[in-house]
């Protein structure tokens, strides 16, 4: 699914740059711009720069940058897309696809209609649940679990009448087919083949929604104990809705993980709902399955802590654990709330209150700790025999372990926690370690050892490249950027080849493709770039004084481009051939050297008679 240019265009003419930045940046004017606080990284004094005319953004303490777009997607922590939509609909323009894709865009078509019946499905069931007189039983319900109006208002819970085509009879007089109702999860067909039911019947209705605040599912949870079907009853997989693709309770969470706060993962819909009415509002939920890879990373998109609370007996399930480890593998930080068993969040905090959940939150156990601690009571250490294998389980735990101070202080730990001396622990993982040390030598020695040298130097490289830019590229940057009537007439892509620098080309580049019109739009250009280097670098050149009064002479300013190209390639070549020269590669040889006399000549050329690499005027 791609959106057409010209639609991204009008979403971002149509978007105010100081209008949506103030909605999170208090901005001030300063002479053509505005000025605020980052809200980037952390500053006293303001450095982000606002530029209504250019459509761009720029801090210059964190050299932040971009345009509505770029801002949208870091603040929000949306992909491009979904800032496209989201700022799209800000400003009411309905989506648009590129059109060269038609079956996608059916599917697209598609999706939308059936998140619109979502949508009013929601709104029927939440309707339902406050002025039916059937649902007086839900409604009692709630009461009894002590969920308050303003809860069941913004989880926008709701209910579903006990009749087996109360839902069918409504939206069909709406205008929705059979096969949208069973293509939504809502209805299934009648066992006889006779027609269809309600899959939802007299239970309470938990939208399930995406972080963006879509319902993409249903819950429903049963009143009573009597009542048939398992407690909670889930829409099935659709069209937009994977099961582990969402956490429940996220669109309301975004907000406070923004902060910085750490996100509360529990089991349940109970949980979060009980959880954010007593000030926990970072708590989502994974619904009731081992957390999934892709809960992992969409909650990595949002923040960098996480505290575990499921309920005391879950917490120890090898599903559970492998949970754990998705969230450390994708760079979160992980601690445990460890809750009496038979207690999950929800019940915690009925029964002891919001402050006794505070505390166990304070004394969460990092999951070192808890790995531990959950390795070490598995055994009977009241026996010799258990001791010994207990030392053996935890080792790779503790050879996990980054820096000599925590390894020393885990030792101690745990020797104790074993009962047994920290000397013999740290012999037996000594020894342990240089076991792992021989197998994996052993595997580096299959693979050729340049394999580590090229990546080796391949990094160096490129942070020496990001720290010095050729200083004539530069200048040739800021000319174009200054001047950009240049572009596409006395510069065309012909001279993209002399640049060296990777950003600046990327750069370069992109304005020329965007330069179609006697005017450059920088903001256009950002979305051009792949590279936050390089949108950091046309912000930062873009925001700079000396921009306005960058004079040069257009012509001697490419020249110098040129001439260190030619430098650079064959100071290369001739690198090269040095190395080379003793090894008997004579094919290679000859080809470098005929790449060298190739290219000096086109130099000589490019010099011309007056040698000065100028463009003929
Ligand atoms: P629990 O059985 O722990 O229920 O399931 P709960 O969340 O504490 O619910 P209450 O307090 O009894 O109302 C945890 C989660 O597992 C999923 C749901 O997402 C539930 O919130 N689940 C559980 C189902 O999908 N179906 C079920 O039948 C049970
Ligand atoms: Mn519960």
């Amino acid at each position: 699914m791609r959106f057409s240019e010209s639609f991204i265009q009008r979403v971002r003419d149509s978007s105010d740059i100081v209008k949506i930045v103030g909605e999170y940046v208090q901005l001030k004017r300063r002479g053509r711009n505005y000025l605020g606080l980052c809200p980037f990284h952390n500053e006293k004094t303001p450095s982000f720069n606002v530029s209504p005319e250019t459509g761009l953004y720029h801090c210059f303490g964190c050299s932040a940058g971009g345009n509505v777009f770029t801002f949208i997607m870091e603040i929000e922590n949306l992909n491009f897309t979904e800032a496209v939509q989201y700022l799209a609909e800000k400003a009411g323009i309905p989506v648009e696809y590129e059109g060269s894709d038609r079956e996608q865009q059916a599917r697209r078509q598609a999706q939308r209609r059936l998140s619109e019946l979502l949508e009013l499905v929601g709104k029927y069931y939440s309707h339902l649940l406050k002025s039916a007189p059937e649902a007086s039983i839900a409604r009692e319900y709630i009461r009894r679990r002590g969920i308050s109006a303003a809860a069941a208002t913004s989880f926008g819970l709701g209910f579903a009448k006990a009749d087996w085509d109360d839902l069918i009879t409504v939206f069909q007089s709406r205008g929705y087919s059979d096969s949208e109702l069973v293509k939504a999860g809502l209805v299934l067909p009648r066992k006889n083949g006779n027609g269809y039911y309600d899959r939802f019947r007299e239970r309470l209705i938990f939208p399930i929604k995406d972080h963006q605040g879509r319902i993409v599912a249903f819950a429903g949870r049963k009143l009573t104990d009597a009542a048939p079907g398992p407690k909670y009853l889930n829409s099935p997989e659709t069209e937009i809705f994977t099961k582990g693709a969402h956490l429940y309770g996220l669109d309301l969470a975004k907000a406070y993980l923004r902060k910085g706060e750490p996100a509360i993962i529990t089991e349940g819909y109970m949980d979060v709902i009980s959880l954010h009415s007593a000030g926990f509002q970072t708590a989502v939920a994974s619904m009731g399955t081992a957390l999934t890879v892709e809960q992992a990373r969409l909650l990595s998109r949002f923040c960098s802590q996480v505290l575990i609370a499921y309920d005391g007996d879950a917490a120890g399930t090898t599903a559970t654990w492998r949970g754990l480890e998705t969230l450390a593998g994708h760079g979160l930080e992980v601690k445990v709330i460890v809750l009496p068993a038979g207690q999950d969040p929800d019940s915690f905090i009925r029964t002891e209150g919001a402050e006794a959940f505070r505390k166990a939150m304070a004394e969460a156990l990092p999951l070192t700790d808890y790995k531990l601690s959950k390795t070490i009571t598995g055994f009977n250490l009241e026996r010799h025999d258990e001791r010994v294998k207990a030392a053996r389980a935890v080792l790779p735990i503790l050879a996990e372990l980054n820096g000599a101070v925590a390894r020393e202080a885990y030792l101690n730990v745990t020797a104790g926690m074993i009962g047994i001396s920290v000397g013999a622990l740290r012999r037996e993982l000594d020894y342990y370690e240089a076991k792992l040390r021989n197998v994996s030598q052993g595997k580096r020695n299959i693979f050729p050892q340049t394999r580590n040298n090229i990546t080796a130097t391949g990094q160096d490289c490129s942070i020496v490249e990001s720290q010095t830019r050729p200083l004539s590229e530069v200048a040739m940057l800021k000319l174009l950027l200054a001047k950009p009537e240049l572009l596409g007439r006395q510069f065309t892509t012909a001279e993209l080849k002399f640049f060296t620098d990777p950003v600046i080309k990327q750069i370069i580049e992109a304005m020329l493709e965007s330069a179609s019109t006697d005017q450059l739009d920088p903001a256009a250009v950002v979305d051009r770039l792949a590279e936050a280097e390089a949108k950091k670098l046309l912000t930062d050149l873009i925001f700079s004084k000396e921009l306005a009064g960058f004079v040069e002479n257009p012509h001697d300013c490419m020249a110098k481009v040129r001439k260190h190209y030619f430098q650079e390639e064959l100071k290369d070549l001739t690198h090269k051939l040095i190395n080379i020269r003793n090894t008997g590669q004579v094919a290679e040889i000859k080809q470098l050297t005929l790449n060298y006399i190739n290219l000096y000549q086109e130099a000589r050329q490019t010099f011309g008679e007056r040698g000065d690499g100028r463009w003929p005027s």
